[in-house]
């Protein structure tokens, strides 16, 4: 077990198909039938996983997965120890935060004293502490953009790409807090042989990458 590279990857969303197009590219040959959540790769001594981007920091910290491909934005909320190996240029993104359409907003000063709803509380408190502004932090699980307009809370924070979601729920983008893109993350706990393949994984996603620009 510990000569072959599990890599995990997301299941299904903005990371996905640029993963599994990545690891393709990289001549890493496997079938994904529909639903398999573990695939073994044919020609390289691996394992994909297909997990929910949010679990992928937590499997890589313990071990469970050697490799993962997440948003930087998760992985820096998860705060796990994890090693960052490399910036992979797709799903590029912000976190941003975004009020309603019709608040007259000035500025960080207008958020005092107000709520923010948002599956980024870690790094959304940091944001604010380093601002020195005190607002409420209300952490939701999914579909953020709806509170503001369902009187939940103030403001939102949450990952723009397009910003689309934040136009369609009556929402305007006033602080960007990070910019985000697909990183490569990896244990800090592999073999010799499992350093040595991640090694020759980072020299073929880089050939890619060269060949792209
Ligand atoms: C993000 C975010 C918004 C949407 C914004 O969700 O939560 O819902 O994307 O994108 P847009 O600006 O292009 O409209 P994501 O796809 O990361 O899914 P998740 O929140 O379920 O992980
Ligand atoms: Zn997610
Ligand atoms: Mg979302």
């Amino acid at each position: 077990m510990n000569n072959i590279l599990r890599i995990a990857i997301q299941k299904s969303g903005r990371l996905s198909e640029d993963s599994l197009k990545l690891i393709k590219e990289c001549g890493i040959r496997f079938d994904n039938g529909a639903g398999k959540l573990k695939t073994a790769a044919t020609n390289f001594p691996a394992e994909i996983l297909f997990l929910r981007d949010d679990d992928i920091p937590g499997y890589v910290e313990d071990g469970v997965a050697h490799l993962g491909i997440v948003g930087e934005n998760v992985s820096e909320e998860s705060a796990r120890n994890v090693e960052t190996v490399h910036r992979l240029g797709f799903s590029k993104c912000r976190l941003s935060i975004g009020v309603l359409r019709e608040h007259d907003y000035q500025g960080l000063k207008d958020l005092e004293g107000k709520s923010i709803a948002t599956t980024y509380p870690r790094l959304l408190g940091k944001y604010l502490k380093e601002n020195n502004v005190s607002a409420q932090i209300h952490e939701i699980s999914g579909s953020v953009e709806i509170a503001p307009s369902i009187g939940l809370a103030d403001a939102v924070c949450d990952i723009v790409s397009s910003g689309s979601t934040l136009l369609s729920n009556g929402l305007k983008e006033v602080e960007t807090i990070f910019r985000s893109e697909a990183v490569m993350i990896a244990s800090k706990h592999l073999s010799e042989q499992q350093q040595e393949l991640l090694d020759q994984l980072l020299f073929r996603i880089k050939a890619v990458q060269v060949a792209k620009n």
